[in-house]
């Protein structure tokens, strides 16, 4: 028998999500930003789930080549372009559009022999300080661009530093606008963040493309500030496990290693398949949110490699039926319908509900719902 844990996609809170947004951008078109194998929820599973979008954005040659196998024959973005020339004889065979964010990337492309010219997303850094052309030598970029017979449309694009937080996006949307308003061609500004909370007001904000990653996945880009529940988010991957011990506490006891968790009095824990090996962070604390059979409890002592341990006392103080084989949700949806959502299993860890996601450990058998 294999261990109990596993992760389940969710189909139908793929299609909720991405409607959310095109509730939320009803004139926009959508890509869906699949990078990172599908922010670790794999390509291939989030595939119908998402086929309803415009178009997929990436960043690997190879996950646009699964994205093409899968049959889509739509839009496909390289959201940092390309690394080397001859990634561009893909770009020309799969039909993919690709960013063009630095002077080596139209180096490439004037000495690209193709026979069909490519549709390219020219990038303005007008912040972020990532990847982009400033503002000042956006132009002499795109002059350089438009005279290439190996360029066919010039889209544009930036990004956001801060769209999540109170730092805001006016800075670089007018950075942008002011240096792109009297050229010809589509824009593409905005992530989940900047599609959730700027978008509404500002026809700026959604036209013409919005580049949807986190919101997909049913995860806040700005919690705590907001959470899933606030943006009618639904989580699309649940990680669940079973527990295959229970310990008896008595007072003075600890748990794990580190004995990092002492028990005050009777005290009884269940112990969880599940580990940092299974991609659940090693950083959460006693504390951590964790639902058993539904219900919310937390995380006691250290998380070992292959296990976690859990409080039992909400179950057993309300008499519910608890023991070897109970279900345990380390995030997502448990069986009763009850959600934890991942955002607040990440802020136990210190980090983000992205990082969860795409740290999901290839041992994790995943199916798909
Ligand atoms: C260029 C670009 N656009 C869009 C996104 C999607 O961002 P989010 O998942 O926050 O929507 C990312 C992700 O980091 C990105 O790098």
């Amino acid at each position: 028998m294999p261990r109990p844990i596993h992760a389940t996609i969710h189909t139908a809170a793929l299609h909720h999500n991405l409607a959310r947004v095109r509730q939320a951008v009803p004139d926009a078109k959508t890509w869906a930003v699949v990078k990172a194998n599908a922010y670790g929820h794999g390509i291939e599973r989030v595939f119908e789930g998402l086929r309803g979008a415009d178009g997929f954005a990436l960043l690997d040659l190879a996950e646009a080549e699964r994205v093409r196998h899968l049959g889509w024959r739509g839009p496909i973005l390289l959201l940092e372009g390309v690394f080397e020339p001859r990634d561009l004889e893909l770009c020309s065979r799969l039909s993919l559009w690709h960013a063009v964010h630095c002077d080596e990337q139209i180096d490439m492309l004037a000495a690209h022999k193709t026979q069909v010219p490519h549709r390219v997303f020219l990038k303005m850094n007008s912040g972020m300080n990532r990847l982009g052309f400033t503002p000042q030598r956006f132009r002499a970029a795109w002059a350089r661009l438009n005279a290439l017979p190996q360029v066919d449309e010039i889209s544009f694009m930036t990004h956001f530093s801060d769209a999540d937080g109170p730092r805001g996006i006016a800075h670089q949307m007018a950075a942008f606008d002011t240096a792109t308003q009297d050229l010809p061609g589509e824009r593409s500004v905005s992530n989940s963040a900047a599609t959730l909370r700027h978008a509404n007001g500002d026809a700026r904000v959604r036209a013409d493309w919005v580049r949807a990653g986190i919101v997909l996945y049913g995860s806040a880009p700005d919690f705590p500030e907001n959470d899933a529940a606030r943006w009618q988010l639904a989580p699309t991957m649940t990680l669940a496990t079973r527990l295959l011990a229970v310990q008896q506490l008595q007072a003075g006891d600890t748990v794990g290693y580190g004995s990092r968790f002492t028990a005050e009095g009777p005290l009884t824990i269940g112990v969880a398949a599940c580990g940092y090996a299974d991609g659940y962070p090693r950083h959460c604390d006693t504390g951590t949110p964790v639902l058993v059979n539904g219900v919310r409890t937390r995380l006691v002592g250290r998380v070992s490699m292959d296990m976690v341990t859990v409080d039992l006392t909400p179950l057993i103080a309300s008499g519910m039926p608890v023991g070897f084989g109970s279900e345990v949700t380390l995030w997502g949806r448990a069986g009763n319908g009850v959600v934890l959502p991942i955002d607040e299993v990440a802020q136990a860890a210190g980090t983000v509900g992205y990082e969860l996601m795409c740290a999901l450990a290839q041992r994790v058998p995943v199916t798909v719902e």
